[in-house]
């Protein structure tokens, strides 16, 4: 008998956790880019920030990156280009996936 009683703050800590967790998920390309990319590209994509401005960084919301397709992107992203540094093996798949619909929602 005790122990079943035991067991429900274990449940509430558990679904705590849970729902953070999802909570955490549903922003997480835009949680990704701010701690990797945005002191480069800046929170809105413009590139307009002094190390975005010292290597070059493009504007995604220009010609240029809005006529990149995602794979293309992707690839930028995992392998680097010029000054821009590589994140295939810092990030995964699923983080390299957000990012570019990231990307996709500031362009728009
Ligand atoms: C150290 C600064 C820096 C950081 C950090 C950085 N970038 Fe870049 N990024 C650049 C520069 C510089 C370029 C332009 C490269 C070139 O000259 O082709 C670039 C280009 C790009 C492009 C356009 C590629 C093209 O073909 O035009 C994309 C998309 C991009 N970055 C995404 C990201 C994402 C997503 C992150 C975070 C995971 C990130 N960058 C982190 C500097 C940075």
């Amino acid at each position: 008998m005790m122990n079943r009683y035991k067991s429900v703050p274990v449940t509430l800590l558990f679904l705590f956790f849970a729902t953070a967790a999802v909570l955490a998920q549903s922003n997480s390309g835009e949680t990704t880019f701010r701690s990797n990319c945005a002191m480069c590209h800046g929170i809105d994509g413009s590139g307009n920030t002094p190390a975005g401005e010292h290597f070059g960084a493009p504007d995604f919301r220009g010609v240029k990156v809005k006529g990149l397709t995602d794979v293309q992107i992707k690839q930028v992203i995992a392998d680097g280009r010029k000054t821009m540094p590589a994140y295939g093996k810092r990030l995964s798949a699923d983080q390299i996936k957000e990012l570019v619909q990231y990307i996709r929602e500031l362009q728009k």
